[in-house]
């Protein structure tokens, strides 16, 4: 029998490059991530791919806006794209970017094949065309707007290859038929299937008024319509024509929203099937995150953005928040009051406090060792019930896409363990035997709670639940952890706890909103650059520099980018190897951060805990000899050695968290 692991292949969309990522498009990754993370505990070798979209005519005008090539244009908005998924913990096995030679000569072999079998001709089309969504709008006339979007049509005439799409009505509604879930959810498949059974237009697969595309060999100036071009991305970025040797073709899972569902579920088998290559297996449509209703866009000002949310409350925070709050492939309205609640009240107080409370107490009580339970009473028992069916019923809800559910199922258990706890009041008990046996009963078991509860919550909260394997001191990664063989009991106990990791600190709504809405702000109107620096030639007599120059000081709204904060040291200590640095953990009122300072040599760790200190927060992390460091202290440079003195506040007991301005 061959070891080999079972493949599973799954896709978000190739975003638009034209403009930068938000809440909408964070979401389908977020899932995509999500689904990879459970498929991997399930077993399976898993490849996610997303990627870029960079062909078309809304991309020739941004680079014309921009007043740089087109190529330049979209190798930046890639890069930028890369980064965040990357920034944010998701990034993809494969990123495709569809001006990628291999994409490109995929996408050439993929229309010869579809010619050589019988499937393209060409012929004028004139019609009405939306430039931003790149589609013919069937039926519109001159002057009309486009449905979907609501901007002004264009009108369109043009030689070009078609598709003979009309010849695919049939085998498409057998292959719906034969395949069930090919389309999900449900009400979707119907949609679908009564558009073709509408009837299917021939579709012009070619353009002669863009030049910004992929040529059709032999055929210039035609190049290919984008979506013939985007859609052959998936096929691409797992080996193109060789796709056999990798063997993740057919796909497994296309996630799109519903904006784009019919050119995943007509077009796209449509032209796999001419070209006689296998048809994915599922494509799986979302909703959309609203903002008052309305569908999110630049234009409208109501964008929300990823990255402001993961800095102030972290990413785990932000992949709840989206995949407990709307039922996948619903609508839903996004807001930042329900986030930063959900927040509070299923992070903060839900697992990360059942998660440091029962580390606390088997710290007290049992010297941080996991203890032999006791003799069980029937709540042990009962407890024991309700984590064996939330494993049944998480994992059920999950493999269906029923994510909201499934964490459902997950939260109630804690909320079982917190009553248990409640109940039980373990730290009412005295030292006597029984009563310790009676303890060491509880807090196996609400530790045992906690481990299951860790493992089914890792493929939505992998770092938290990484940090909570580590304090349950549970051997290897938690992402190793196979769901098939998940069960009860399987605690080891004698396990010596590993140590505790600030998990999910409270904040307070208004502030947090306030911040993350500032950063947002910042992030989407830029301040402009500061003017450049005057020439350097003016100095002094002694040779020294002269004052800056006129030109060289900041505006206030320079100043204002960076964000101090009075913090307070919790811990200290010094790191092996790296004789100038100290790692300490300063409460900076709304978190506890980790920061490296280069002081070790002028202030003794011991003495610094509880000291007040000026701290720079918006400062993007780095690693310090591979310690991570997120913030920065504050201290004047004395004396030609450039001795470090620690900013403070010797006047008064400032708060914790106070701003600096
Ligand atoms: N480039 C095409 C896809 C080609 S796939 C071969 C495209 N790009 S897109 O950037 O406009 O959108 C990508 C995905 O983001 C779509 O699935 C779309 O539904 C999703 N979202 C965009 N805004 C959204 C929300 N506000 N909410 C949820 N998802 C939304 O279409």
């Amino acid at each position: 029998m061959s070891n080999e692991k079972p493949k599973f292949y799954l896709t978000t969309p190739i975003y638009y490059t034209n403009g930068l990522p938000h809440i909408g498009h964070t979401y389908t990754t977020v899932v995509a991530d999500a689904i990879r993370r459970y498929k991997r505990m399930r077993g399976y070798e898993v490849v996610m791919t997303t990627g870029t979209d960079e062909h078309g005519v809304n991309v020739e005008r941004a680079a014309q806006k921009a007043g740089i090539p087109e190529s330049e244009f979209v190798a930046r908005m890639a890069a930028a794209w890369k980064a965040l998924w990357d920034d944010l913990g998701i990034p993809a096995d494969e990123f495709v970017r569809t001006t990628d030679l291999s994409h490109v000569r995929t996408v050439q072999w993929l229309f010869r094949l579809c010619k050589e079998n019988g499937y393209v001709y060409k012929g004028h089309y004139t019609g009405q065309y939306c430039i931003y969504d790149n589609a013919f709008v069937n039926d519109a006339k001159p002057g009309d707007n486009c449905p979907d979007c609501g901007r002004p049509l264009e009108t369109i005439t043009e030689e070009n290859h078609f598709f003979k799409l009309s010849a695919f009505q049939k085998p498409l509604l057998d292959f719906y038929k034969k395949n069930p879930n090919f389309i999900q959810p449900e009400t979707r498949k119907n949609e679908i299937i009564s558009f073709v059974e509408g009837g299917l237009k021939d579709l012009s697969i070619t353009r002669t008024t863009v030049r910004w595309g992929i040529p059709v060999p032999g055929e210039e100036p035609h190049v290919f319509y984008v979506w013939f071009d985007a859609l052959t991305a998936y096929l691409s970025a797992v080996g193109g024509p060789d796709y056999e040797k990798r063997g993740f073709w057919p796909c497994d899972l296309h996630l799109v929203g519903k904006d784009i569902i019919r050119f995943h579920t007509v077009y796209w088998p449509a032209f796999l099937m001419a070209a006689m290559l296998p048809v994915p297996k599922q494509v799986w449509v979302h909703g959309w995150f609203l903002m008052d209703a309305a569908k999110m866009s630049k234009s409208k000002g109501n964008v929300i953005l990823p990255r402001p949310i993961a800095n102030m409350l972290g990413m785990d925070a932000l992949r709840y928040f989206v995949m407990r709050e709307i039922v996948f492939g619903q609508d839903g309205n996004f807001s930042y009051d329900a986030l930063v609640t959900r927040y509070n009240s299923d992070l903060a107080n839900g697992l990360g406090n059942l998660a440091s409370r029962t580390a606390a107490m088997i710290e007290k009580n049992f010297g941080g060792k996991i203890p032999k339970p006791g003799p069980r009473l029937p709540q042990d028992d009962s407890l024991a019930r309700v984590a064996s069916e939330t494993i049944g019923e998480a994992l059920e809800r999950f493999e269906n896409f029923e994510f909201a559910r499934s964490l459902e199922a997950i939260w109630s258990a804690i909320a079982a363990a917190d009553k248990y706890l409640t109940s039980e009041q373990p730290w009412a008990l005295g030292d006597s035997d029984a009563d310790t046996q009676r303890k060491a009963t509880i807090l196996w078991t609400t530790a045992e709670l906690l481990r299951v509860v860790t493992i089914l919550a890792h493929p939505v909260l992998p770092d938290s639940t990484a940090k909570v394997w580590t304090l349950l001191g549970q051997p290897g990664r938690v992402s190793a952890v196979e769901l098939d063989g998940l069960r009860w009991g399987q605690t080891a106990t004698g396990v010596q706890l590993g140590k505790a990791q600030a998990l999910f600190p409270r904040v307070e709504k208004s502030e947090a909103i306030e911040r993350i809405e500032a950063m947002a702000n910042e992030e989407l109107n830029p301040a402009p650059p500061a003017p450049a620096a005057a020439p350097a030639h003016a100095t002094t007599a002694s040779g020294a520099a002269a004052a800056p120059a006129a030109a060289e000081k900041i505006g206030i709204e320079d100043f204002a980018k960076v964000e101090m904060r009075v913090g307070q040291i919790k811990t200290a200590e010094r790191i092996v190897g790296a004789d100038k640095l100290l790692k300490l953990t300063v409460d900076i009122g709304t978190e506890i951060r980790q920061i490296c300072a280069g002081i070790a040599q002028y202030y003794e760790p011991e003495k610094l805990i509880g000291r007040k200190v000026a701290v720079v927060v918006n400062l993007a992390p780095r690693k310090l000899r591979g310690v991570e460091s997120n913030g920065m202290i504050v201290a004047a440079s004395v004396g030609p050695e450039g001795r470090p003195v620690l900013a403070g506040f010797p006047d008064e007991d400032v708060e914790i968290g106070a701003r600096l301005k």
